[in-house]
């Protein structure tokens, strides 16, 4: 393999988590770093409700404040068909529906049951193919989850299959809570790839327990070329306690970088806009690989 895409995470994933007030300029300013990073692939946020996720409350004015850059998208999290609408109103070409593996995840996350979700998730499907808007999916506790402990990779492999019927172009597959180490996320990519095709599907590892870069390596091993991440290791999960953010982005393209694939992005300009959130929320960067090289530059 050649090359990978990534798809950024961090202004949605990331930021959903951040508990201090972020005001719509920064995120368009994050947003608009990581487009001239070259991250072709950039999560905006999210249209739920803003009882559930109150960070992502200025999602309307950061879709359509956010400086269009020909070749990137832009995709928003939508629940149900009124974020869709909402979503389509502000100028998204791309959704993302956001299904889990485990009964109680789905519950706490999107408050219905995995197969109340899929009906929820139809109309969203039909309605995005009819107004030519790109569908991506999720699953959430692929390997793990926080209420139920370890989850069956049948469960995933249905949950995926499910997705694409429905017209997912991709199936993110989201380890949560970053329990997942090498051999048990290849279980899990090897039983859904049973079912569907492995190109359509990414990963998408929080980096809890420290062993997202090592799932990425399983995973490229198993025939995965597209992989989730966030800007300095931004975010958690708002329904999944103690989840830490995603695998940092910097960490991703060093790795790739080292490997001889290509990711298209400028890892010097990726660890500006790093520093950039990192500075703007008073946080340590979450990145090993842009602490390196923010000492190297010292
Ligand atoms: P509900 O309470 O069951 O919804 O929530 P409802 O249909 O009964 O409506 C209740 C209220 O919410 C109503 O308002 C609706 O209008 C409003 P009220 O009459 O009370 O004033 N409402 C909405 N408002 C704005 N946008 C909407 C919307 N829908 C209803 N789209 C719901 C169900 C799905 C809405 C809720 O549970 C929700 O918003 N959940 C989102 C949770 C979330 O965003 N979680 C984080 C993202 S997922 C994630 O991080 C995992 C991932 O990264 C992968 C991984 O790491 O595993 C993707
Ligand atoms: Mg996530």
């Amino acid at each position: 393999m050649t090359r990978v895409k990534i798809v950024e995470v961090g202004p949605r994933d990331g930021l959903q988590n951040e508990a201090q007030a972020i005001d719509t300029a920064t995120k368009i300013e994050l947003i608009d770093r990581l487009g001239a990073a070259g991250l072709t692939v950039i999560e905006a946020t999210a249209f739920v409700s803003p009882k559930w996720v109150p960070q992502m409350a200025d999602n309307a004015a950061v879709l359509r404040g956010l400086h269009r850059r020909p070749g990137v998208t832009y995709p928003v999290l939508t629940p149900n068909l009124k974020g869709f609408e909402a979503a389509l109103e502000a100028g998204a070409t791309e959704v993302a529906i956001f299904a889990a593996a485990s009964e109680s995840f789905s519950k706490r996350n999107i408050n219905c049951s995995i197969a109340e979700s899929l009906e929820r998730f139809r109309p969203v499907a039909e309605a995005a193919k009819s107004a030519g808007v790109a569908l991506r999916g999720y699953v959430s506790c692929v390997v793990a989850c926080p209420y139920e402990g370890a989850i069956e990779p049948k469960a995933v492999a249905e949950v995926s299959k499910a997705l694409l019927d429905m017209g997912a172009y991709e199936v993110s597959l989201g380890d949560t809570i970053g329990k997942g180490v090498p051999a048990t996320i290849r279980r899990m990519i090897d039983a859904v790839a049973a079912v569907v095709p492995v190109e359509l599907l990414a990963g998408h590892y929080h980096d809890t327990w420290g062993m997202a870069v090592a799932n990425i390596a399983a995973s490229l091993d198993a025939g995965i070329t597209t992989f989730d991440a966030s800007v300095s290791g931004l975010g958690g999960c708002p329904y999944a306690k103690g989840a830490s953010g995603n695998v940092a982005t910097e960490d991703v393209v060093y790795l790739m970088q080292g490997m001889g694939i290509e990711t298209g992005i400028d890892l010097d300009l990726l660890v500006d806009a790093g520093a950039f959130i990192s500075a703007k929320l008073g946080r340590r960067n979450g990145s090993k690989v842009a602490q390196a090289i923010l000492a190297a530059r010292a």
